[in-house]
């Protein structure tokens, strides 16, 4: 059925990591982080939920258009109504493939289903049988998998495959598995399971353990053929399996005898574009693709590394596309120089909108002397929010010691000029206390965070709130050298979305 040294990567970053309150993105930039993957190398695209809402329903039809090699997959229950409409999202798609299943595990087929072993197994048999009506490639996913008792997953992965499954999924949806038994689950199913040759058996870990790279790695080494995972490991509550840990580990580890079809050189640069079109940051010591991954800080490490590279490191960053001589950008640079860094960034941009993009890094150029990827990415993602309903015209804010801080803002909201004046305990709270003066409505501010983005006391900062309002939770995000700049616009961006 396949290549055995293959492994496939099915990337989940539209689906399951977009999952996340907060990450979710327009259909413009899902076809952009679409073609990334597909650049990238990825063998699927999980594009979306089509049933969940129209967004989702277009955002998959979108990126079937858009994109040519990659499988175009979409997400349905064991629901024939989903299966129809995941059908209807796909029908732009060279390659599509429905994704369906249900629950397997005690706690689903009791709690959730009310139901019994039995009639679950039927009803995932029905809904295989029904999706092979609208496409020849139909993934099945057992949720909860990694729950669910070996004997009765073994019956239940026999009886799809049967129904026409060319893929069958094995998620450890709640991330308790330990590596062991993931593996032996898996290795349990292709010493139980008659017909187990003909479909390729998947891995979807979850990391509430931190365990989700292992369990993959196990599922993997015991002979599941396509893995499921997200771009800088997004997803639900602790994330999904990163894929950047995988193809790495694979490359890295030849004794294995395994491959992907995976450009390694575009991970950083599609990492990068993915935490800013999500507004999600990632941790400075995240495996592969973390600010500090390739950062020797100790005496030391350095000395190691200054005589022979390979004492402390065991990937060349370049290999993921980190470039240490990269260009850095400074008022000088032309159009051609910050195009040329976008792209390398991933963000693909011409005509007006680099124009745009060209005079924020220009006026960001004159407050700060050297321009780091990091903020040329901020710069791009400003550029997303530009055309938003409410917009900060002016914000004057006054602090110091032995003085009450004061702010006075002007608000543009939709043309209209709104002024007002507060103090507050400190400039940002002042100028929110302001804002608050304008937009009368309850807003509660439950997370507050501020992050410099490069180095140096003239460095750019990001500010990420969450904020609540009507029992609703928003995320907001700002950037600015200023950080009461940054706050106030991380709040605008929180009411705009309200
Ligand atoms: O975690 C999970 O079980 C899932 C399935 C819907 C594939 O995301
Ligand atoms: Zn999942």
């Amino acid at each position: 059925m396949t290549d055995n040294n293959r492994v496939y990567i099915f990337d989940t970053t539209l689906r399951d990591g977009e999952q996340v309150p907060g990450c979710q993105l327009n259909t413009v930039e899902k076809i952009q982080v679409a073609k990334a993957l597909e650049e990238l190398g990825v063998d699927v695209i999980e594009a979306g939920f089509p049933i969940s809402s129209p967004g989702d329903f277009q955002s998959v039809v979108e990126i079937s258009k858009a994109v040519t090699w990659p499988t175009i997959c979409a997400l349905t229950r064991a629901v024939e109504k989903d299966i129809d409409v995941a059908a209807e999202a796909l029908k732009y798609a060279k390659r599509g493939r429905i994704h369906t299943g249900i629950g397997t595990s005690d706690y689903h087929i009791q709690y959730k289903f009310n139901s019994n072993r039995e009639e679950i197994l039927e009803r995932a048999v029905r809904a295989v049988k029904y999706a092979k009506k609208h496409v020849e490639d139909v993934e099945f996913y057992a949720e909860d998998a990694g729950r669910t008792d070996n004997e009765y997953l073994a019956r239940v992965v026999e009886a799809v495959i049967k129904a026409g499954a060319t893929v069958v999924n094995i998620p450890d949806t709640t991330g308790y598995c330990l590596p062991e038994e993931f593996g032996a689950k898996i290795q349990y199913l292709f010493d139980h399971v008659d017909g187990i040759e003909n479909a390729i058996i998947s891995t979807h870990c979850h990391n509430d353990l931190g365990m989700a790279t292992a369990n993959t790695l196990e599922g993997i080494r015991h002979g599941a053929r396509q893995c499921e995972v997200t771009l800088n490991g997004i997803g639900e509550r602790a994330g999904n399996t990163s894929l950047e840990e995988v193809v790495m580990i694979l490359k890295s580890h030849k004794e294995l005898g395994l491959d992907t079809h995976i450009n390694t050189r575009r991970l950083y640069p599609c990492s990068r574009m993915v935490s800013n079109l999500m507004n999600m940051p990632v941790q400075p010591n995240k495996a592969i693709v973390g600010k500090n991954a390739f950062a020797h800080s100790s005496g030391i490490h350095q000395d190691g590394v200054l005589k022979n590279v390979q004492t402390y490191e065991i990937i060349d960053p370049q290999d993921v596309g980190i470039d240490h001589n990269s260009i850095v950008l400074t008022a000088r640079s032309g159009h051609a120089a910050l195009k040329h860094r976008l792209e390398i960034l991933g963000v693909k941009v011409d005509g007006e909108r680099l124009d745009r993009i060209y005079q924020e890094f220009l006026r960001l150029a004159d407050k700060k002397k050297e321009i780091h990827d990091d903020d040329i990415l901020l710069l791009s993602g400003a550029e997303r929010t530009s055309d938003r309903h409410i917009k900060v015209d002016w914000l004057q804010a006054t602090s110091g010691i032995g003085m009450k801080p004061v702010a006075s803002i002007c608000l543009d909201i939709a043309g209209e000029k709104f002024e007002a004046a507060a103090t507050g305990n400190g400039p940002v709270d002042a100028s929110i206390n302001a804002l608050r003066q304008i937009i009368k409505r309850q807003v509660t501010i439950n997370e507050f965070t501020i992050q410099g983005v490069s180095k140096g006391a003239d460095d750019n900062c990001k500010v990420h709130m969450q904020v609540e309002a009507d029992g609703r939770i928003y995320y907001g995000f700002g950037a600015s050298t200023d950080i009461v700049t940054a706050s106030v616009d991380a709040y605008i961006d929180c009411i705009n979305k309200i």
